[in-house]
C-alpha cells in the first residue's frame, strides 16, 4: 500500500509530488506517465517510484490525476475495473473545469473524490491551492491529505462553483505575473541595468510585496499609496501605468482565461 500514486508527473503532477515527498517517504509515492521514461526521470530525480497506471490505481490511498483534462475520461475508465474493487482509495482531481460529478461518473458511481486546483509555485512549497470534497470523502481522510500535502503551500477550501473563478486567478495567476515580471526587467534593462540584475530585483520586489501584503493585511491601494511622495517618482510610473490600461488589461486576462476555462467545463 502506498499513501500517493501520482498518474501524470508534468508541470503540476510534478509540483505536487515534490510537495508530496516532503512528509512521505519515497517508497510511498508512485509516480507514472505517459512515456515511462519519463516517470522514470522524475523519479530518480525525486526520490520517488516510478510505476504503472494500474499499479497505482491497485496500490495508492490518494491516488492524483495530473493529466491534461482531455485525457482524463480515457484514463479513469481504463481504471475502473481495479476501483470497483478497493473501498479505502481517494481520487484526487487537479484538471481545469471538470466537476468531482463528472470524475465519480468515470468510476461508475459514489466514489469519494476530492477536486483541487493547484498553481506551479507548490513545486517551492508557495502554492495557492483551492479545494473541495464530495460527500463520499470521509473527513478524516481529508484531513490527513491536507496534512501530507501541506509542503505545496496553503490550501482553502471553496465551494465547487467557485473553483472555475478561483483557479483563474491561482492558477493562472502565476503566468500574469511573470509576465509583469519580464516586463519590469526590460524597463530596466531599457534604463541601463544589466539583465539579471534587473530580473532579480524585479523578482525580489514582487516576492517581497506579497509577503507584505500577507503579513500587514494591508490593502493593495495602501501599500501603493505609501510608496507614491506627493510630487515623486513613483506617482509618475503608476500615471503610466494607468494611462496605458494596465489595470483593465489584468482584470481582462482574468475574465478571458475564466471564459476559456468555460469551453472544457464538464
Ligand atoms: N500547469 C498548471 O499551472 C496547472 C494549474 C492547475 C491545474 N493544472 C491541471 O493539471 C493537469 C496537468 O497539467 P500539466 O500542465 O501538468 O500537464 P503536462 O505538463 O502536459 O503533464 C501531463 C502529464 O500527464 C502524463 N500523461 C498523459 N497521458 C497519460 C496517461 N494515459 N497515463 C499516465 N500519464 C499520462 C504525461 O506523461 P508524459 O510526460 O509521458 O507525456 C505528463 O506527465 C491538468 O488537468 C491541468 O488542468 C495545471
Amino acid at each position: 500500500m502506498a499513501i500517493f500514486g501520482f498518474i501524470g508527473v508534468g508541470n503540476m503532477g510534478g509540483a505536487l509530488a515534490k510537495a508530496a515527498v516532503k512528509n512521505v517517504p519515497g517508497k510511498e509515492v508512485l509516480v507514472s506517465s505517459l512515456h515511462p521514461e519519463h516517470a522514470k526521470k522524475f523519479a530518480l530525480e525525486h526520490g520517488v517510484t516510478a510505476a504503472g497506471n494500474a499499479e497505482i490505481a491497485k496500490e495508492a490511498k490518494f491516488i492524483m490525476l495530473g493529466v491534461k483534462p482531455q485525457f482524463m475520461d480515457q484514463v479513469v475508465s481504463d481504471l475502473q475495473p481495479i476501483l470497483k474493487e478497493r473501498t479505502d482509495a481517494v481520487l484526487v482531481s487537479m484538471a481545469a473545469g471538470i466537476s468531482m460529478e463528472h470524475i465519480a461518473d468515470l468510476t461508475g458511481g459514489n466514489y469519494p473524490v476530492i477536486r483541487i486546483m493547484p498553481n506551479t509555485p507548490s513545486s517551492v512549497g508557495r502554492g495557492m491551492t483551492l479545494y473541495e470534497a464530495n460527500d463520499q470523502v470521509r473527513p478524516q481522510d481529508l484531513e490527513q491529505f491536507l496534512h501530507l500535502m501541506s509542503g505545496a503551500g496553503v490550501f482553502d477550501r471553496l465551494p465547487e462553483h467557485l473553483i472555475d473563478a478561483g483557479s483563474v486567478v491561482a492558477g493562472c495567476g502565476p503566468a500574469f505575473l511573470c509576465l509583469m515580471a519580464e516586463a519590469m526587467a526590460d524597463g530596466g534593462v531599457a534604463c541601463g541595468l544589466p539583465r539579471d540584475k534587473a530580473l532579480s530585483y524585479a523578482v525580489e520586489t514582487m516576492a517581497g510585496t506579497a509577503e507584505l501584503l500577507r503579513q500587514t493585511g494591508l490593502h493593495p491601494g495602501a501599500l501603493k499609496d505609501a510608496v507614491c511622495s506627493p510630487g515623486g517618482t513613483t506617482i509618475q510610473g503608476v500615471r503610466a501605468l494607468k494611462k496605458s490600461g494596465f489595470e483593465s488589461a489584468m482584470m481582462e486576462a482574468v475574465i478571458a482565461a475564466y471564459e476559456k476555462n468555460k469551453e472544457f467545463i464538464m
